[in-house]
C-alpha cells in the first residue's frame, strides 16, 4: 500500500508509515516545482505507474506549509486526484494550516476544506506552549471505527450526553493523556479569533519584510519564495556574489560548496550565540539559513537584529 507526498514532506510522514508497519519506502516522494509545491502531473503519473505494477495507492499527503519553506501544495488539485483514485486525503498543516486565518493567504489554502484529515499544531502557530498537537477528521466515525476497543470495563463511558461521553482514546492510539485542549480553549476565549488572526498576519508580514531586507542587501541571497512566515536565505560575501554570476558550472559548484560550509558555520555560531535562532535548510542542494516567525512578540527590529547577527558571525569567521 502506497502513500504519496512531495519531496518536501516532513519526516514524520515516513516515520508514521514505519510505525503503521507499512515501511517508509511505501511513501512515494513526488517532485516539487520551483515554488516547492507538489507537482500534480508527476503525482498522477506515479500513481498510474504504481497501479500498473500492482501496488495499492491509498493515501495522498499534502503539505499546507512545508517545514522547509512554508510552501502550500495545490490542495484543490490534490483533492481532485484523491477523489479520482479513491485515496485518503490528509493535509499536514502542522506548521501552516493556521496561516489560512490571514485573509491575504486564504487563496493558497483553497481545497483544504476537502481533506479527510488535517493535522495542525497549536504549539506552533497558535502560540500555545509545547505540546499541543491536533488532528481534525472530516468523519470522526471513521477514526472511531479504527480505534474503538470495547473490551476494558474500567474505562467504559456511562454518560450519554455527547459532551460527557466523548473519549479521546476511542479516536486515536493514546489512552491516558493530559487536558491539552484546556490551554487552547482558554486562549481562544481570552484573545479571540480577531487578535490571533492579526498576530498570524503580522508574522507573515515579518517574513516578507525579512525577504525584502535580504533582497536589498548585497551580502544575502533569498533561496525560496516567502509563502507564509518562513524565509530562507544564505550569506554570500559580495565578492563571491559577483564571481557566481560569471562562473562556469564547475567553478560555480565549487563556490557553492564553499558557501555551504560558510553558512553552516554561520548557523552554528548564531545558534550558539543565543541572541537569535535560525535553523538550517537544504534547498536545491544549497545550504541555507531558515527563519520561521511564529512568535507574536517578534518585531521588525528583531528581524534587523537577526540579520546583523548573521553579518557579525560572518565577519568573525572571516577574521579567524
Ligand atoms: C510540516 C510539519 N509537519 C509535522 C511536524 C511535526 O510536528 P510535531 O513537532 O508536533 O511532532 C512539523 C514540525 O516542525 C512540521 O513543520
Amino acid at each position: 500500500m502506497t502513500i504519496y507526498a512531495s519531496d518536501q514532506i516532513h519526516m514524520s510522514i515516513p516515520k508514521a508509515a514505519d510505525v503503521l508497519g507499512l515501511g517508509r519506502e511505501q511513501v512515494r516522494l513526488v517532485k516539487s516545482d520551483a515554488r516547492f509545491r507538489l507537482d500534480v502531473r508527476s503525482l498522477r503519473e506515479m500513481i498510474e505507474a504504481d497501479m500498473s505494477r500492482g501496488l495499492v495507492p491509498f493515501c495522498v499527503v499534502a503539505s499546507a506549509g512545508t517545514v522547509n519553506t512554508g510552501a502550500v501544495d495545490p490542495l484543490a488539485a490534490l483533492a481532485r486526484v484523491a477523489a479520482t483514485y479513491n485515496l485518503w486525503f490528509h493535509v499536514d498543516g502542522a506548521y501552516g494550516a493556521l496561516g489560512s486565518l490571514d485573509e491575504r493567504k486564504r487563496p493558497l489554502f483553497e481545497g483544504l476544506e476537502r481533506a479527510d484529515s488535517v493535522s495542525l499544531d497549536p504549539h506552533k502557530w497558535l502560540y500555545a506552549p509545547v505540546d499541543c498537537g491536533c488532528l481534525l477528521f472530516r468523519d470522526p466515525a471513521k477514526a472511531r471505527r479504527a480505534f474503538l476497543t470495547d473490551d476494558a470495563d474500567y474505562i467504559k463511558v456511562h454518560e450519554e450526553a455527547i459532551d460527557e461521553s466523548f473519549a479521546f482514546w476511542d479516536y486515536g492510539i493514546e489512552l491516558s493523556r493530559r487536558f491539552r485542549a484546556l490551554k487552547i480553549w482558554m486562549m481562544l476565549c481570552y484573545y479571540g479569533t480577531r487578535r490571533i488572526r492579526a498576530a498570524i498576519s503580522d508574522d507573515n508580514d515579518l517574513a516578507a519584510y525579512l525577504a525584502e531586507r535580504v533582497n536589498l542587501a548585497e551580502e544575502f541571497e533569498l533561496l525560496a519564495p516567502v509563502e507564509l512566515s518562513i524565509c530562507c536565505f544564505r550569506y554570500v560575501p559580495p565578492a563571491v556574489h559577483a564571481a557566481l554570476r560569471e562562473a562556469e558550472p564547475t567553478e560555480r559548484a565549487h563556490l557553492n560548496a564553499e558557501l555551504d560550509q560558510l553558512n553552516a558555520r554561520i548557523m552554528h555560531r548564531v545558534q550558539r550565540g543565543g541572541r537569535a535562532y535560525l535553523s538550517n535548510v537544504t534547498l536545491n542542494g544549497s545550504y541555507g539559513l531558515r527563519a520561521c516567525v511564529v512568535n507574536f512578540r517578534t518585531t521588525r527590529d528583531d528581524i534587523e537584529q537577526a540579520l546583523d547577527i548573521v553579518r557579525e558571525a560572518a565577519r568573525e569567521i572571516s577574521e579567524e
